[in-house]
């Protein structure tokens, strides 16, 4: 049975958590839960015992409920270390190495990986202090749930609200191997052709501000990205994900760097670029950007509407495959015509190993979906055609014919 440690510390999103458990004990996994001090204030531990059927400890020196050392042993029962809802205050204390409770000591001795679902305070979360935090722990392989916008317990309206249960329980059990979509689908260990291997994965949309309230961008929501950039790191790549702005939570194990433009996600690439073996470019980025963004807000014009004047940002790819190297490059061509066509023009262009070409008019495939319909087109012209399948299977393809030709290029 998988066993989950679950960190609760002083946030009125407790409640929340009791949620969390609920769901994951129907799912046949052990949870122990560790509360702070705070957090036994706003929840009582005993929703926490009764949810969880097991007992709930609250501070270090309380009375020992496991016959070995009781942080050491959580920390070694923990497939996965929980902390939701996670305050500033912990995401700080654990950033600086700082234990001094129980729960602070079992996320310091744990090996398992630790999941943090922050909730706080919009101006507490955008605080540079708590971001560098939060960076931080991320550089070290800990993964984070963002928190999603809305209007908070303190009545002001941002980002701070906890993910709700159910995607964190999604998360965990991704993390498990047990499949947050399609329980039912058979298991198959993921092969570790990719260990050693490192892979810079772009994903979702780029965003264009035209003023401080008006931006440009796209339908993309990153989930064909994350899929490549979680089923690499599941094969054993080390990845970095550049990601634009999108709603997902961050692929397990995998490094992901946030940007907003289109020259931000050239910057990202290029600074992951040298150290890498491929490069997988699923992300949509803007082709144009504002000639000059309004430091104000545009006003209106009355009858005689607005021109805006855009220039052509620069191509990522392209950039990149002007310095390739020994590199493998495979970017996307995403057309509503002439499908075949264009995707091989881009392949010369950008001086591409692979294009996955999808007709993002088609039903059941592009933007905003599960699945996708794509043809992996070569530079000699040769092509494999698929069927309509989960973005998930597209992704485990890619990363097929992506080992072949680093293999090939070796
Ligand atoms: O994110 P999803 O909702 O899951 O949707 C998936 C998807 C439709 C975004 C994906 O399947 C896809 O097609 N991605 C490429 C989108 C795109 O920008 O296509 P393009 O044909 O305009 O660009 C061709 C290639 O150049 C792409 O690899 C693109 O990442 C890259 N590019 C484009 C513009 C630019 N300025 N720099 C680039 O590197």
């Amino acid at each position: 049975m998988a066993s989950v440690v679950l960190g609760v510390t002083g946030g009125i999103a407790c409640y929340k958590s009791a949620a969390l458990v609920s769901f994951l004990v129907k799912k046949d996994i052990e949870v122990d839960v560790i509360m702070t001090k705070n957090a036994a204030e706003f929840v009582s531990p005993l929703t926490f015992q009764t949810l969880s059927k097991n007992p709930v400890t609250t501070d270090t020196f309380g009375s020992i409920k496991y016959w070995e050392v009781e942080h050491i042993a959580l920390a070694k029962k923990a497939d996965v270390m929980v902390i939701a809802p996670a305050t500033a205050d912990i995401i700080g204390k654990i950033a600086c190495g700082i234990a001094d409770d129980m729960l602070t000591t079992t996320v310091m001795a744990t090996k398992a990986k630790v999941l943090i679902a922050p909730a706080m305070n919009v101006n507490m979360y955008e605080n540079p202090i708590v971001q560098e935090n939060i960076q931080k722990l991320k550089d070290r392989g800990y993964l984070f749930i963002e928190p999603e916008e809305g209007l908070l317990a303190c009545g002001d309206v941002g980002k701070g609200r906890m993910a709700e249960p159910e995607e964190i329980a999604e998360y965990i059990l991704k993390i498990l191997g047990e499949g947050g979509e399609d329980t039912s689908a058979p298991r198959t260990a993921a092969p570790r052709d990719l260990a050693g291997k490192r892979l810079l994965v772009t994903a979702g949309p780029t965003v264009e501000d035209i003023d401080p309230v008006r931006y440009i961008s796209n339908r993309s929501s990153g989930k064909m990205g994350y899929s490549v950039a979680e089923a690499a790191a599941a094969r054993g790549a080390e990845v970095t994900l550049v990601s634009g702005p999108v709603n997902l939570p961050e692929p397990a194990g995998v490094k992901v760097v946030h940007v907003r433009s289109t020259q931000d996600m050239l910057d990202a690439c290029e600074e992951a670029f040298d150290d890498c073996d491929a490069v997988v470019k699923a992300a949509a980025p803007c082709d144009f950007r504002m000639a000059h963004k309004s430091e104000h807000k545009i006003k209106k014009k009355g009858d005689d509407g607005i021109t805006l004047t855009l220039e052509e940002n620069p191509d990522i790819i392209a950039t990149l495959g002007k310095k390739k190297g020994n590199r493998v490059l495979v970017g996307f061509a995403a057309e509503t015509r002439n499908l075949e066509q264009f995707a091989k023009e881009k392949i010369r262009k950008k001086n591409l190993d692979m294009i996955v070409a999808n007709n993002v008019a088609q039903p059941g495939a592009g933007f905003d979906r599960d699945t996708n319909i794509v043809t992996f087109i070569k530079p000699d012209g040769s092509m494999e055609k698929f069927d309509q399948m989960q973005k998930t299977q597209v992704a485990d393809l890619i990363l097929d014919r992506v080992v072949e030709m680093i293999n090939a290029k070796n």
